[in-house]
């Protein structure tokens, strides 16, 4: 029988992409999403994508009525939690903002989730939560920690759920810690596109190449690293969608749940990526050198073997891809706001 999913913060970076591979993967979906960090066209692309309706709800997760109705409405076998705000610095200026909406959003989530009798969840977590990792490549057993309140956020997240799963053997619930999901589907239709000046590198680097912005700042060239710069392990956001798939699969086969990094195991510096951003879009990337920036960590990558065993899961997609991808999206992005 087919199984139906709902995916909130569906029309998100991480959230539209894995839609494209749950429908590949023979899913009905579900999107449930507020929109605060969505762009409007993105339903009617993912319509485009998958050649087929798609079932997009407008509501907010901390909206417990709203959720009880999809729950009602729809015969939900699996939720993925996307609906969060990831924004590193906004978490410092708003921190009770990042509890209310990540952590209060998490637990309305489950409660509607236990009423409805629906027990299966792949959660939306970071390699933030391994803080300043002692560990390298760095397995899911390495110590726990947070730098701000958006990792705070989600370590509170991943204790509550456990500390739910501990409570009744219904649950299975798999535990997805990102690395530094990038690029964009290949078919150019969906991506990543911030408002305004991103935070993190590889948005930055792909509006300096299209012309948005001038120059990109390297956030220090002293660190104990190849090159000096920070180091870091980039995965396609389509590996990253495709990971969502296996977790879901892992729940429904073993019953039991699990928590994997999602990562290549690969690291590479800004300059390397800047080199191959360079090359997959045949533009120069002016950047200069400035100082550190407050929290950041020198190197980050993944030990991915347990989402290799758990899950079968091996990343695909190589840094060219990413940067190829992410360059055709760029551009038509730019096409369709000119
Ligand atoms: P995104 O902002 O593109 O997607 C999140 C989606 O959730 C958006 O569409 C937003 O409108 C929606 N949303 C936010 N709050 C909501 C609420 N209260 N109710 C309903 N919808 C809400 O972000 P993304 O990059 O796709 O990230 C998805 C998830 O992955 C988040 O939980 C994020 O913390 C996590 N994550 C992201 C990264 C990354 O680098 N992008 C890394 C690690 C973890
Ligand atoms: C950041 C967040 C992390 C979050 C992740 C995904 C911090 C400290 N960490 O991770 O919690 O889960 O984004 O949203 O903010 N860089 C530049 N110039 C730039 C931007 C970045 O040199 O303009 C460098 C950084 O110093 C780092 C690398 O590029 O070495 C990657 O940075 P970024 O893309 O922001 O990701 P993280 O810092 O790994």
């Amino acid at each position: 029988m087919t199984q139906c999913v709902l995916l909130t913060g569906g029309a998100g970076y991480i959230g539209s992409h894995t839609y494209a591979a749950l429908v590949d993967a023979g899913y009905d979906v579900v999107i449930l999403d507020n929109f605060s960090n969505a762009a409007r066209d993105v339903p009617n692309r993912l319509e485009v994508l998958a050649g087929r309706g798609i079932h997009v709800i407008e509501a907010d997760v901390l909206d417990r009525a709203a959720l009880d109705t999809v729950f009602a409405d729809h015969r939900i076998d699996a939720v993925i939690h996307f609906a969060a705000l990831k924004s590193v610095g906004e978490s410092v200026r708003k921190p009770l903002v990042y509890m209310q909406n990540n952590v209060g959003g998490l637990v309305t989530l489950m409660q509607a989730m236990e009423a409805a009798g629906v027990y299966r969840l792949v959660f939306s977590s970071s390699a933030t939560v391994y803080g300043e990792a002692e560990q390298l490549p760095t397995p899911e057993t390495a110590p726990l920690s947070y730098g701000n309140p958006y990792g705070h956020s989600k370590l509170i997240c991943e204790q509550i759920i456990a500390e739910t799963v501990a409570s009744d053997p219904r649950w299975a619930v798999g535990v997805l810690r990102y690395f530094n999901p990038v690029g964009a589907h290949t078919s150019g239709l969906i991506g990543e596109d911030p408002a305004g000046v991103p935070d993190n590198l590889m948005p930055y680097v792909a509006k300096v190449a299209v012309g948005e912005l001038p120059v990109l700042s390297v956030f220090g060239d002293d660190y104990p690293t190849p090159d000096g710069t920070g180091v870091r392990d980039y995965i396609h956001v389509s590996d990253l969608a495709e990971g969502h798939v296996l977790s879901l699969k892992a729940l429904e086969r073993d019953g039991t749940g699990h928590v994997v990094n999602l990562g290549t195991g690969r690291g590479y510096s800004v300059l390397e990526l800047i080199a191959a951003y360079a090359r997959a879009s045949n533009r120069h990337i002016p950047y200069k050198i400035a100082p550190r920036r407050a929290g950041d960590a020198a190197s980050s990558y993944a030990d991915p073997s347990r989402a290799r065993a758990l899950l079968g899961f091996e990343a695909k997609y190589d840094l060219h891809d990413m940067c190829r991808t992410s360059w055709v999206w760029m551009q038509n992005a730019k096409k369709a706001s000119d």
